[in-house]
């Protein structure tokens, strides 16, 4: 037998599966791009994650693009990290040109324009659906991890919630906690320490310092209500596409911990609410980062073993997490041994370095009868990529030199009218989009405070000193204490704000 034909009967029979599936493109064999030979990735494995890799251009976005669509057309959810801005096309449909129409017809593709469901989610000031999550659903455990606190700082933090748990003080946002530590630190020290056990003032600050450099970067807008409820994201139209969500995080690159602190708490809320799903015959859900190597550039150790543990498990939730980055080596050796699907686009090799670094890379792939990776890695052109999936018995597909398919949505952004008549037509805005501000410990301590001090001063005045301690004062409403104790309040603080968001990993309690 001739050795296209046996290429082509092992790609066949190795990418043969029960069972849906999507199509990423189709075989490339030396430079015959037409093999009739179609690469498809099974749903069913699609929940053992996933990598897109490739130098810059190569068309690591697009594979993304093109995969979300077909997780969208099989019904199945997305939420996309797009951190360039690029993914918006997405909701609009494509146009055909020549690129499109010579690669549909090699590939065997009836190739039609379509706009996927879209809503554009933001964690910033832009256009989109807002996503918030409150103080306490994040956990003492959590934030601490993403305070980079150490033990007994998070211990401290764990009294603190403790504290506002069976005060009934609600911590829905930054203010909040930070109102509480200093009012345990100042007026309520002593009953704090009577009852929680003994902190050290400095430790108290070291907190307090470390929850003002994550303000620093804007984590302020994140905290609070009304917090985002996880099931929104999976949702489908009324023709049964699953949504689209796109997160813009555009502004991210200047503020990492903020992105990380969001990704971790999404991750474990998601890990948290969903159901163990055990085997799926498609995902609840796939998430992608695109430009993933921000997640890791400036990550603690802490938030790196949280989030490997995290993709480790999550996916018996039926929950896929796809990494877009340049280099395999920028995704954590641990990670990367979990991903199923690999889709290494191009890398360029200027110098002796570069080529070591790439022997590296195609180690992370499966042997091939056919090709040598690394080579074939050198040598790809753009929007095509060396592709390997796990088949529908979880086992890896033979490595494939793949012409990945065209997207049928649009290879650009959405213009700044078409964004508005997205945001316009959100179903999710008019909910997430209020601007809430219950009374929460803020409120209620500022309140306790000001009352210690009318107490403190009419003593001085009997004692007939001088001098005054007002503090500053929210110039917002304040209620009694009491009211606050039989007000329905907070599910927020009704729920058991010491587990840790991640402390239901089982992992991570102490
Ligand atoms: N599957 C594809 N079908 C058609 N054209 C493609 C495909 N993939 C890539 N291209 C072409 O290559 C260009 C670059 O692709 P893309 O933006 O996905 O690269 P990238 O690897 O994400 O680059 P960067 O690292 O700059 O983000 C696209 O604008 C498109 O013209
Ligand atoms: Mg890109």
């Amino acid at each position: 037998m001739e050795a296209k034909e046996k290429f082509i009967e092992a790609i066949k029979s190795s990418y043969s599966f029960k069972g849906e599936s999507l199509l990423l493109g189709s075989a490339i064999w030396g430079d015959d791009q037409e093999t009739g030979c179609q690469v498809r990735v099974p749903l069913k494995t699609m929940n053992r994650h996933g990598l897109i890799a490739g130098a810059t251009g190569t068309g690591k976005t697009k594979s993304l693009q093109l995969i979300a669509e077909g997780l969208s057309d099989a019904g199945v959810p997305v939420l996309v990290m797009d951190v360039k801005g690029d993914l918006s096309g997405i909701a609009a449909p494509g146009a055909m040109n020549p690129v499109v129409e010579k690669r549909s017809k090699l590939i065997g593709l009836e190739w039609k324009p379509k706009g996927y469901p879209s809503e554009l989610m933001t964690i910033s000031d832009e256009p989109g659906v807002r996503l918030k999550a409150t103080v306490s659903e994040f956990g003492p455990i959590l934030l601490g991890k993403i305070l980079d606190l150490n033990e007994n700082q998070t211990g401290i933090l764990s009294m603190v919630f403790k504290y506002c748990d069976d005060k009934r003080l609600p911590l829905l946002d930054i203010e909040d906690l930070k109102t509480v530590l200093k009012y345990i630190q100042e007026d309520g020290k002593a009953e704090f320490q009577k009852n929680y056990g003994f902190f050290q003032t400095t430790s108290a600050g070291t907190i307090m310092r470390s929850i003002t450099s994550l303000e620093q970067q804007g984590a302020a807008r994140f905290f609070g209500e009304p917090s985002f409820d996880i099931f929104d994201l999976m949702r489908k139209d009324r023709e049964g596409n699953g949504m689209v969500n796109i997160l813009r995080v555009t502004d991210i690159q200047s503020s990492t911990a903020m992105f990380s602190t969001f990704m971790l708490c999404m991750l474990a809320e998601i890990f948290q609410k969903m159901p163990e799903k055990g085997d799926v015959d498609k995902p609840e859900l796939v998430i992608f980062f695109d430009e993933a190597h921000l997640i890791f550039r400036n990550a603690t150790k802490t938030l790196l073993d949280q989030f490997e543990i995290t993709v480790k498990l999550i996916r018996s939730k039926g929950v896929g997490i796809i990494l877009v980055t340049q280099s395999p080596d920028d995704i954590p050796a641990e990670v990367l041994g979990q991903l199923g699907l690999k889709v290494q686009h191009a890398l360029r090799a200027f110098t002796a370095r570069d080529r070591k670094a790439i022997k590296l890379a195609a180690e992370n792939y499966p042997v091939s009868d056919f090709y040598v990776a690394d080579e074939l890695i050198m040598k790809m052109g753009t929007g095509e990529a060396m592709v390997t999936v796990l088949n529908d018995k979880g086992m890896p597909a033979e490595l494939v030199h793949t012409l990945m398919r065209p997207p049928f949505s649009r290879m650009d952004v959405l213009t700044r009218d078409e964004i508005g008549d997205i945001v316009h037509r959100s179903e999710l805005i008019s909910h997430y989009n209020r601007d809430i501000d219950r009374e929460s410990a803020h409120e209620i301590l500022l309140e306790k405070m000001e009352e210690q001090d009318a107490l403190e001063e009419k003593a001085r005045r009997k004692a007939g000193t001088q001098g005054s301690t007002t503090r500053s004062r929210s110039t917002r409403q304040v209620s009694t204490f009491e009211r606050i104790m039989k007000s329905p309040l907070t599910r927020t603080v009704a729920r058991e704000v010491t587990r840790g968001v991640l402390g239901a990993l089982g992992l991570s309690r102490r």
